[in-house]
């Protein structure tokens, strides 16, 4: 075979396995078999040392250029199959931005405790501080101390869960009154957030676990009118859009004389009237009233000296309010499709 015979021969023979590669690792491998140490290139070119004299530089350079037009087919193979690679990866690799991400679901406090924390931070703020009194408690603290004697009709209206004769789930907050009084000397202004327990009917009004915060004040000079200023001020800082109106009511709790309802314009219809307030333009909102003599007897204070008023809400009842819902039962519930909105 002569030499152009041999470097036609290796052309076509590169441009035929070029052909069946499919990757640049295929070209990678032509590379070293053919312009390797040992390639078939390499080697024709060992090989012209055997040529006579005159006919090496001539056949040098063809064989020369053959190299130089092979290594330039198997860059350019080993190029284009490297950018075909690439756009590949890039296409399985894609991200879409523009798609809505995934949203971890990180929980969040239950309204009702959600509005208690904001209503502590409000009267706290006003000069309040906090004590916690215990869920189960006595029969004194709930009932005796603040006034209620042993057969007094009054009790029934707390439809209590009793434990034992003893003790009992306490049925509002007022239990922690005697106990702040016994630990701390007048004067006195404190507030007393938690759970209160009533076996009642559950309905969309009722339920047997709701919360309160009482709020009592202690001292020589406290009237019915700091009471009402200090609830009228609580009010409007929780539902601050409008002009807050207040307005009292008699009524009976055997712990405070005078004992009184406290009322607040409704913000749902702007006092107008709607279904939320009975279409009177007033929602109830709080127990309340000056702290009875002999509830203060009971704490070790002296009634000649002092005076105190005492009030109590339900924050279920405010919530309600504040958000439109209409049945108390919902909030027990765990419906995470209803906690979840607040
Ligand atoms: N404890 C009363 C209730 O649960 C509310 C109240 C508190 C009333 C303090 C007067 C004074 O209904």
């Amino acid at each position: 075979m002569d030499i152009e015979e041999k470097i036609r021969t290796l052309q076509e023979k590169v441009e035929s396995e070029l052909g069946s590669c499919s990757d640049a690792k295929g070209v990678e491998e032509l590379t070293v078999r053919f312009l390797g140490k040992k390639g078939e290139v390499t080697s024709l070119l060992h090989s012209l040392k055997d040529l006579p004299k005159e006919q090496k530089p001539l056949v040098g350079k063809r064989v020369n250029e053959l190299k130089g037009k092979i290594q330039e087919k198997l860059e350019a193979a080993l190029a284009q199959f490297a950018q075909k690679e690439l756009a590949a990866r890039l296409a399985s690799e894609q991200v879409d931005i523009s798609l809505p991400g995934k949203r971890r679901f990180r929980g969040n406090r239950h309204v009702v405790l959600d509005l208690l924390q904001e209503a502590i931070d409000i009267l706290v703020g006003m000069g309040f501080s906090v004590q916690y009194g215990p869920d189960i408690e006595s029969d004194y603290y709930n009932f005796e101390a603040l006034n209620f004697a042993p057969d007094h009709p009054a009790r029934d209206m707390h439809d209590t869960f009793y434990l034992n004769t003893e003790t009992l789930l306490r049925t509002h907050t007022s239990n922690t009154q005697v106990r702040v009084m016994e630990a701390c000397p007048p004067p006195i202004r404190v507030i007393a957030p938690g759970k209160c327990f009533r076996n009642e009917d559950v309905s969309a009004r009722s339920h047997v676990l709701f919360h309160q915060i009482e709020g009592f004040y202690i001292d020589r000079e406290v009237t019915l009118a700091d009471l009402l200023h200090t609830l009228k001020s609580f009010f409007s800082k929780l539902f601050p859009n409008q002009e807050l109106k207040i307005r009292s009511r008699p009524s009976y709790f055997p712990f405070v004389e005078p004992g009184m309802e406290v009322d607040i314009c409704c913000f749902v219809c702007g006092a107008k009237g709607c279904p939320i307030c009975k279409h009177t333009g007033w929602l109830e909102v709080a127990g309340a009233g000056m702290i009875h003599p002999e509830v203060l007897k009971s704490g070790g204070i002296d009634p000649e000296e002092y005076l105190g008023y005492a009030w109590g809400f339900g924050i279920e009842r405010l919530a309600m309010l504040r958000y439109g819902i209409d049945d108390i039962r919902l909030f027990l519930e765990n419906d995470a499709r209803f906690l979840q909105q607040f």
